[in-house]
């Protein structure tokens, strides 16, 4: 039997603007549900503009049954300055996409984005460690995801996007922070990738262009997105039948929600 919300319950958020179309409420009532621990924890959406979100931290610190709070667009790069301590995940990336709230009433952030994004790969069964990888995108999901391959042991990354001085900028600081990884910012025309990434918001509108080419799709053996929705972007229609895998946006979902309640103390 599921305890209900009581005055005994923990509150944890989504924070964003807007926040109507978040799916986390939903989707983290139903984990805490089925682990037995929605009551003792309950997630609620938080509608915050940007002129708030600073009180809005602030208030945080005040509110002694608050374990924590996902955060969303548009306030993920200015939660850096507004929290106590930053994981070095959130400070390689410059962003924050989770706040817990300790005891003594400091705020954590953390980024939780690549890390997500590579849980969700290993859940099924692509594991990153020694591959070449092909990553187009440098906004934020894409960096996000950049920082943890390479935490995570690929081989090589090949950093491509519309403006390319962002990937050459994120190409240094990935190189910087993890020598040991190969980083490009040009794609060869004989070069083979075990993974390519989509980290671009191409493929959320119909009509999109393509992110990747024909020519990378064909030198790429599984073909992941980081778009959420549509579930099946055009690139991951046309890919099987091009002998591709693929893997959607929507496990990096559940393996972040896992990762973010379990940061939160909820997991
Ligand atoms: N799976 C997850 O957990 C997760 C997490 C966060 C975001 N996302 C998803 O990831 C996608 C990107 O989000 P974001 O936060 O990284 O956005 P963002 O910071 O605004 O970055 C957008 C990226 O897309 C590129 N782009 C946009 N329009 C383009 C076009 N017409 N042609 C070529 N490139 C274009 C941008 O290139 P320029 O630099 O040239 O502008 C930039 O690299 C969204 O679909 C978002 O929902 C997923």
């Amino acid at each position: 039997m599921q305890t209900p919300v009581s005055g005994a319950s923990r509150i944890l958020g989504v924070v964003a603007d807007p926040v109507s179309q978040a799916r986390s409420p939903a989707m983290a009532n139903a984990l805490l549900q089925q682990r037995g621990l929605f009551g003792s924890f309950v997630l609620l959406p938080m509608h915050v503009a940007a002129a708030g979100f600073p009180a809005f931290m602030a208030g945080l610190r005040t509110l002694q049954n608050f374990a924590g709070t996902i955060v969303s667009m548009p306030h993920k790069v200015v939660a850096c300055d507004l929290v106590d301590e930053l994981t070095p995940e959130a400070r390689l990336v410059g962003a924050v996409n989770v706040v817990r709230r300790n005891a003594d009433g400091s705020l954590l952030g953390t980024m939780l984005d690549g890390e997500g994004f590579v849980a969700g790969l290993a859940r099924a069964g692509h594991m990153v460690q020694g591959v070449d990888v092909l990553l187009v995108g440098a906004g934020g999901a894409a960096s996000a995801i950049a920082f943890a391959l390479a935490k995570h042991g690929c081989a090589s990354l090949c950093l491509l996007n519309r403006t390319p001085h962002r990937a050459q900028a994120l190409a240094q600081r990935v190189s910087q922070a993890f020598p040991q990884v190969k980083v490009a910012t040009q794609d060869h025309p004989a070069a083979h990738y075990r993974l390519g990434i989509n980290g671009t918001s191409l493929g959320m509108k119909a009509g999109d262009e393509l992110p990747l080419s024909a020519s990378q799709v064909g030198r790429c053996d599984l073909l992941a997105e980081c778009v959420l929705a549509p579930e099946m972007t055009q690139l991951l229609t046309l890919a099987p039948g091009q002998g591709k895998t693929i893997h959607t946006g929507i496990p990096t979902l559940a393996a972040q929600m896992d990762l973010m309640l379990s940061f939160m103390g909820a997991g």
